[in-house]
């Protein structure tokens, strides 16, 4: 448990699901006041907040499409017409699909990019308004992956997206830095959630994906919200532009494992 969490507001985009569900709960148990943000489905929006508020939080709802500014402008206010403030941004919504790069249509690409990169730089950007403008040692956590890092053939929109993620989260900690707000981002592996469900509903690829993590095993999205309650809290205090890898090792060549090489 993070103490200094406890009623500080924290806005997480795509959280009606999957990680973003998992670390809205997290922060519920924190005692945070967190808006839920959602893009299409309303229900998985309002059990999300049925399990932030059981978990000792305090939560609303709030549909917006991260690749839409007004949308993004309503978002990020809502925090501070609600709950009277805004600590934390976490900009986690993404989205993701397989296409051999030189059949990857632009509208394809766009869209991977809209939602990935200029969503979350839109948050950032309305985040830091409101921090510098109060005068807050704001928080802020972007949803990179492993693949910010690690090439990714067929996923070339989102594997650029991430690296694009990359720079942005060193970029506005730099920029940032002296005056106290920090922003830095989660690499997530393989885990358990709907955007990998059906891929890992497949007995062979769950095993050829297992094979590639050190580890051995899918990770849950309780282990990416641990990181994400850490680096919102003081604990963290002299971390920024920082990505923290919650992977299970896939980072560190397992090609090599074994003395391989
Ligand atoms: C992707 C997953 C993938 C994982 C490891 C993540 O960023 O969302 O689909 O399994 O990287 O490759």
């Amino acid at each position: 448990m993070f103490a200094d969490l406890e009623g500080k507001a924290v806005v997480i985009t795509g959280a009606s699901t999957g990680l973003g569900q998992a670390m809205a709960v997290r922060f519920g148990k924190e005692k945070a006041k967190v808006v839920i943000n959602y893009y299409k489905n309303e229900q998985e929006a309002l059990d999300t907040k049925k399990m932030v508020e059981e978990a000792g939080g305090e939560a609303i709802i709030f549909q917006a499409d991260v690749t839409k500014e007004e949308e993004v402008i309503s978002l990020v206010q809502s925090s501070i017409k609600e709950f009277g403030r805004l600590d934390i941004m976490i900009n986690n919504a993404g989205m993701e699909n397989a296409v051999p790069s030189h059949e990857l249509s632009l509208a394809d690409w766009n869209k991977v990019m809209d939602t990935n990169l200029t969503g979350a730089f839109l948050g950032c950007r309305e985040a830091l308004k409101h921090f510098v403008e109060n005068d807050i040692q704001g928080n802020i956590i972007n949803m990179s992956s492993v693949h910010e890092m690690i090439p990714w053939p067929t996923f070339v929109h989102y594997a650029a997206s991430k690296g694009g993620m990359k720079l942005m989260t060193e970029t506005l900690a730099l920029e940032y830095a002296p005056k106290k707000i920090r922003v830095n981002a989660i690499g997530p592996g393989a885990m358990n959630t709907p955007i990998n469900a059906e891929k890992f509903s497949d007995p062979k690829q769950r095993a050829d994906v297992e094979s590639m993590i050190p580890m051995g095993y899918i990770g849950k999205p309780e282990e990416v919200a641990a990181a994400a309650v850490w680096l919102a809290s003081s604990e963290s205090s002299y971390v920024t532009g920082h990505t923290l890898f919650v992977d299970g090792g896939m980072t560190q060549y397992p090609a090599f494992m074994a003395g391989r090489g």
